[in-house]
C-alpha cells in the first residue's frame, strides 16, 4: 500500500527502533526502572541472592524464576499499595546454577527448580509522581510453589484419571507447573494457565496400557528421561509408576493474592490443554465467558460459558457465589468457516459443545463415547471428535474491556501445510508460518455466551515489506515490524498491546501498541525492545505505566552460563536474571499522549 502521508503518533511516542542490545530500550521521554528480579526477597527474612550460594530454602522466599503474567492489584484500603502478582513459567537449571551438570543433577538442584517455579504475591508502594513500584515485605506475600497444595473442583475432581498413590481422593494436588499467561477476574482473583506440562513427565513411552499411553501422547507425554531428571528424586513424575500424576497438571489455577492462607484450586470444568492462559468477560445479564488458547501446533481455541451469573457486591455471600462461577457451565471449542485466503472481514464460526458441568461436580458430556471426566481430562481428544479448526498456536486470548470484541495472538507454525500436516485455511492462511497473525473475533449479538462469531485477521505479522503481511490496512511503510505474538492487553483508551516471544525477523523480542479504531487501525508502533534472548510477555498497562515480564534473558541454543549473551539487568559479568520492569512517562503523565510526539 502507498503511504497516506506520516500522521501524528496515535500515542504520543517515536517507536522504538529493532535492535540486539543487551538492554530495555523505551521510546525518548520514557523512564524505567527493575521492579523485582530473580532471587530477591519475597517473604520477610529472605536472604539476598547470590547466584554460588543457591539453596532450595532461600529459593522458596525469594522470587522465582522466569517470570511470565503479571496483574497489578491495588489495595481499595490502602492508596498506593497494589499486590503484584507474577507467574514463574519454568527453569532452565543450566542457565540458573554455576556449575550444574544437566545429566547428574543434584537433589538440592532439582529442589531449587522446583521452588522457583510456581507463583508469587508482592506488595508494592506506588510513587505519586512515577511508575516507580517498590516491593515492600508484607504478611500477605507469598510464594506458591512446585509443592504447594491445590484442590481440584469441576466433575473431574475424584474422578479416577487423577487420583494417585499419595491422594487416593483425586482432590488434593501437589503444586503448579509452567505457569504461562493469565487472567485478572472481575471479583479480584488471578487466574494462571498450566502450560507445558508434558515437559515433567518422565517415561510416558513404558506406559503399558495402550490406551493410557495414546492418551499421554496427545498431551505430549510418550518419551522418556526429562531433561531436568526430576523423577529421579521424586517419584511422582515418573509416568511408569504415577500413570495419572500429569492429568492433574493442565489445568487454570484460580489464587485469591489477597489472602495468603488461601487454597489455590484448579477448575477442571475449565478442560485440560496448554493452557496459555484465560480472560473472563461478563455478559449483560451477569453469564461469564472465559476465553482460553491451547498453545501447541494445530491447537485450539476455546470458551467456557458460566451457568451461575456474577454478583458484582464483595460481601461474604457474594464472594462465595462467585467463587463458584467457573465450576458450573459449559466447555466450547471453535470452529471457523470463510474461505478468503487474504486478511479482510472474513468468516465466521460456531462454538462447539463438549461438556456441561453440573452443580455437585457431576456432568453432562456431549461427546460420544466419553464420559465428562474424560471430556475434562483429555478435552484435545474431544475436541478432534467435534471436529474443531487446528490453528496456528493459539496463545493470549483477550476480551476488550469496552467493545468485548475478542482478540487472539496466534503466535505462528512452521509445520502448517508441511507433508502430513494440515494446510492453510482462511484464518490461518499461511504456510510454515513463523510470524503469526492476530485474530479479532466478535460474538453474535455481541453476547459472549453466544453460539456463533464472526472474524477478521487484524494482523498478518511479519516484516511490512513482505507482501504476505497486513497491518488493518494501515499503510506499512509506516508500522514497526512485529513477529510471534504472544500475550495481548489493552490500555486505559481501548489501544491493543502486543507482547512478543520468538521474533523470526533477527531483532530482540518486544512490546508494540496498536490502534483498533479510526484512521490509524493497525498502526503498530513498537514501545520497547527487551535484551538478548529474553521474550516480552505479562504486560499490565495502565493509565500512567507500563509492566512487563523480561523472560529468560540470555537464552539461546549457543550459549551458556560459561558462554553468555546477556548480563542483564545487573550487568558486569553478572548472571542474567529474568526481572519485571516498570516503564512511565518521564514527569508523570499518562502513558498514551497523542500529540505529544
Ligand atoms: Fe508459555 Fe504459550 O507461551
Ligand atoms: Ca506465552
Ligand atoms: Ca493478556
Ligand atoms: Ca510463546
Amino acid at each position: 500500500a502507498g503511504s497516506a502521508g506520516p500522521m501524528p503518533s496515535p500515542f504520543g511516542f517515536a517507536a522504538v527502533a529493532p535492535n540486539t542490545e543487551d538492554a530495555v530500550r523505551v521510546p525518548g521521554g520514557f523512564e524505567q526502572q527493575v521492579v523485582i528480579r530473580w532471587g530477591d526477597p519475597v517473604l520477610p527474612g529472605a536472604p539476598a541472592f547470590d547466584a554460588n550460594a543457591q539453596t532450595a530454602a532461600a529459593q522458596a522466599q525469594q522470587f522465582g524464576f522466569n517470570n511470565d503474567f503479571l496483574a497489578l492489584l491495588d489495595d481499595p484500603a490502602s492508596p498506593g499499595r497494589a499486590l503484584l502478582v507474577a507467574n514463574h513459567e519454568y527453569t532452565t537449571e543450566p542457565f540458573m546454577i554455576p556449575g550444574y551438570d544437566p545429566d547428574a543433577p543434584t537433589p538440592e538442584q532439582v529442589a531449587i527448580g522446583m521452588a522457583a517455579h510456581g507463583m508469587s504475591v508482592v506488595a508494592v508502594q506506588r510513587d505519586g509522581a512515577s511508575g516507580r513500584l517498590t516491593p515492600t515485605m508484607d504478611a500477605v506475600n507469598r510464594r506458591i510453589t512446585a509443592s504447594t497444595p491445590m484442590t481440584l473442583t469441576g466433575p473431574a475432581a475424584g474422578d479416577a484419571l487423577v487420583r494417585t498413590s499419595a491422594d487416593p481422593e483425586g482432590r488434593t494436588v501437589l503444586g503448579t507447573l509452567n505457569n504461562c499467561a493469565g487472567g485478572v477476574t472481575p471479583w479480584r482473583t488471578v487466574l494462571t494457565g498450566e502450560e507445558n506440562v508434558d515437559q515433567y513427565f518422565a517415561n510416558g513411552e513404558a506406559v503399558a496400557d495402550p490406551a493410557a499411553r495414546a492418551a499421554l501422547a496427545r498431551y505430549g507425554m510418550d518419551g522418556g528421561a526429562t531433561d531436568r531428571r526430576w523423577e529421579a528424586v521424586d517419584p511422582r513424575f515418573d509416568l511408569t509408576r504415577e500413570p495419572t500424576e500429569p492429568n492433574r497438571f493442565g489445568w487454570i489455577v484460580e489464587v485469591d493474592p489477597f489472602d495468603p492462607a488461601s487454597t489455590p484450586r484448579k477448575h477442571t470444568a475449565l478442560g485440560r490443554f496448554k493452557h496459555e492462559g484465560a480472560n473472563v468477560r461478563v455478559g449483560p445479564t451477569g453469564t461469564v465467558a472465559v476465553y482460553m488458547g491451547d498453545d501447541e501446533r494445530f491447537e485450539y481455541l476455546y470458551k467456557f460459558v458460566s451457568s451461575r451469573t456474577h454478583r458484582a457486591g464483595d460481601a461474604p455471600a457474594d464472594r462465595a457465589s462467585n467463587a463458584r462461577l467457573l465450576d458450573e457451565g459449559t466447555l466450547f471449542v471453535a470452529r471457523f468457516s470463510g474461505d478468503a485466503p487474504t486478511p479482510g472481514p472474513d468468516g465466521g464460526g460456531e462454538w462447539l459443545p463438549l461438556v456441561e458441568s453440573l452443580a455437585g461436580g457431576t456432568g453432562r458430556s456431549f461427546v460420544p463415547g466419553m464420559t465428562a471426566a474424560e471430556v475434562l481430562v483429555h478435552t484435545r481428544m474431544a475436541a478432534d471428535t467435534v471436529g474443531a479448526t487446528p490453528m496456528d498456536r493459539p496463545e493470549d486470548v483477550q476480551p476488550h474491556p469496552t467493545t468485548g470484541r475478542v482478540y487472539a495472538a496466534l503466535t505462528n507454525n512452521d509445520e502448517r501445510g508441511t507433508p502430513g500436516k494440515p494446510g492453510v485455511d482462511a484464518v490461518n492462511p499461511r504456510p510454515e508460518n513463523t510470524n503469526g497473525q492476530v485474530l479479532e473475533l466478535t460474538e453474535t449479538g455481541d453476547d459472549p455466551a453466544a453460539r456463533t462469531f464472526g472474524w477478521s485477521l487484524l494482523l498478518v505479522c511479519g516484516d511490512p515489506a513482505a507482501a504476505d503481511t497486513y497491518f488493518g490496512g494501515f499503510p506499512k511503510d509506516q508500522v514497526s515490524p512485529i513477529s510471534c505474538p504472544d500475550n495481548v492487553a489493552f490500555d486505559a483508551v481501548g489501544n491493543l498491546w502486543i507482547a512478543t516471544d520468538g521474533n523470526a525477523l533477527g531483532s530482540n523480542d518486544g512490546l508494540f501498541a496498536v490502534p483498533l479504531e479510526g484512521p490509524q487501525r493497525g498502526r503498530v508502533q513498537q514501545f520497547l525492545t527487551v535484551p538478548r534472548g529474553a521474550e516480552t510477555c505479562g504486560p499490565v498497562v495502565e493509565e500512567r505505566l507500563a509492566l512487563v515480564s523480561v523472560q529468560h534473558p540470555g537464552e539461546a541454543d549457543d550459549a551458556s552460563l560459561a558462554n553468555p549473551i546477556s548480563h542483564w539487568p545487573d550487568g558486569g559479568t553478572s548472571i542474567a536474571r529474568p526481572a519485571v520492569v516498570s516503564v512511565w512517562r518521564a514527569g508523570g503523565g499518562p502513558l498514551v499522549a497523542p500529540g505529544s510526539a
